[in-house]
């Protein structure tokens, strides 16, 4: 198993430890208070609740219904009431146990139940395992859009169990790799080269390959927090590919495609805006586009499993969602590209007649 990595933000500095069994967790177990609570996802507790129930004893556990729906003010407000119901008070933690929606539910009501309490991050996604487990962001959804409501707040700790992803579908598995490429591509360019020599078959799990994938990644992932915890510079190097993957994700009302495939798709679309705006040479965006082919992740809008509606990805749609992307500033649309594989740059306007043009070359890939 990899060594834990420590992410140093001073004053709430903590570690992300791999474990490859339940029995490691009876460290956190002996820590636990009665009144500590762990909110899981359905499909995990189906899964391994029994194993959870038994490492954790005394800590009361709440399901979570699987999916995206579950990161809302209303299952914010339910689960807030059964924690106090529950005895919960001011030094109680919460466990989150699941993938990036759990993760940030739990964290966002960590953030502001009793103006603040711990939590630790018990990540069973790949998405979860190399990118939101680590770093602080929370949220819950509204109806105006993704991520709209949330807090930053660090967990106490994080605790990574890559053997759990055994049972992780293969589409959820390929999110989680596209958010690898991402986190590669940004920052580290022998990261990218491994990705490109790695024998890779996605149909069989290799979980240690997984493991170092993640420790590589949650590496990059925490010296990007540490320099910029809230945004205001480098941190936004991860968001890259983010701002077409929003808006197609808006598309297709945040159902038939997944987050991941939706960032596997605007990363192919950077690569093309890097190239054409002079940053990156056409090698590179090749390279892009066969690293996103070998871990079979979609490269265009062709590729994405979803109804063929009429319009769909209409350029001016697609550019007045970007416009509306949060990340945004004063209605200028801004692009993270890349200087070379491994080396991002930091989101600059780009001019909607670039964008249109991009875009107009973009949907004549195959
Ligand atoms: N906070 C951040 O920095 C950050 C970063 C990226 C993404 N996110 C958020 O993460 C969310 C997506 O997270 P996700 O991709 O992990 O999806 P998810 O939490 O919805 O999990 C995906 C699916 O896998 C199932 N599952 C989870 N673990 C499993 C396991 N071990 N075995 C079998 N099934 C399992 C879940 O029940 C669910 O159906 C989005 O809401 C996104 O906004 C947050």
């Amino acid at each position: 198993m990899p060594a834990p990595i420590n992410v140093a933000l001073p004053g709430r500095e903590y570690d992300v430890r791999y474990s490859d069994s339940f029995a490691d967790l009876t460290d956190v177990a002996r820590e636990a208070r009665a009144a500590d609570f762990a909110l899981i996802d359905a499909n995990v507790d189906r899964f391994y609740g029994r194993d959870f129930r038994r490492s954790l004893p005394g800590v009361k556990f709440l399901r979570i219904a699987a999916g995206e729906t579950s990161k809302s003010f209303i299952s914010l407000e339910r689960i807030a009431n059964e924690l106090v119901r529950g005895g919960a008070t001011r030094q109680s933690r919460l466990f989150a146990i699941g993938g990036g929606v759990v993760g940030d539910l739990t964290g966002f009501l960590a953030g502001v139940f009793m103006r603040g309490i711990d939590f630790i991050q018990l990540p069973t996604t790949l998405l979860a395992m190399v990118d939101s487990s680590v770093g602080g962001k929370t949220a819950v959804n509204i109806k105006a859009g993704k991520n709209l409501v949330g807090v930053f707040h660090q967990p106490r700790a994080v605790i990574v169990m890559p053997r759990l992803l055994k049972t992780l579908p293969a589409r959820e598995l390929g999110c989680g790799l596209a958010e690898s490429i991402k986190t590669a591509l940004i920052a580290d360019a022998s990261l990218v080269h491994l990705l490109e020599r790695q024998a890779y078959d996605h149909k069989t799990r290799d979980i240690a390959f997984l493991a170092d994938l993640s420790a590589a990644c949650i590496r990059i992932k925490a010296d990007v927090v540490v320099k910029d915890e809230k945004e205001q510079s480098v941190r936004a190097f991860l968001n890259f590919g983010h701002t077409l993957a929003h808006a197609i994700e808006a598309r297709t009302g945040y159902r038939s495609v997944l987050h991941g495939e939706a960032v596997a798709v605007g990363m192919r679309f950077a690569a093309l805006l890097s190239r054409r705006l002079g940053h990156l040479s056409a090698e590179a965006e090749l390279r892009i586009e066969n690293l996103l082919k070998k871990y079979a992740l979609p490269n265009s809008f062709a590729d994405l499993k979803t109804a063929k509606k009429p319009g769909l990805w209409s350029n001016s749609a697609l550019i007045k969602l970007m416009r509306a992307d949060k990340t945004n500033q004063q209605g200028t649309i801004r692009f993270g590209t890349l200087a070379a594989l491994g080396e991002a740059r930091l989101p600059q306007p780009v001019s909607e007649q670039e964008l249109l043009a991009s875009l107009k070359e973009f949907q004549t890939l195959a």
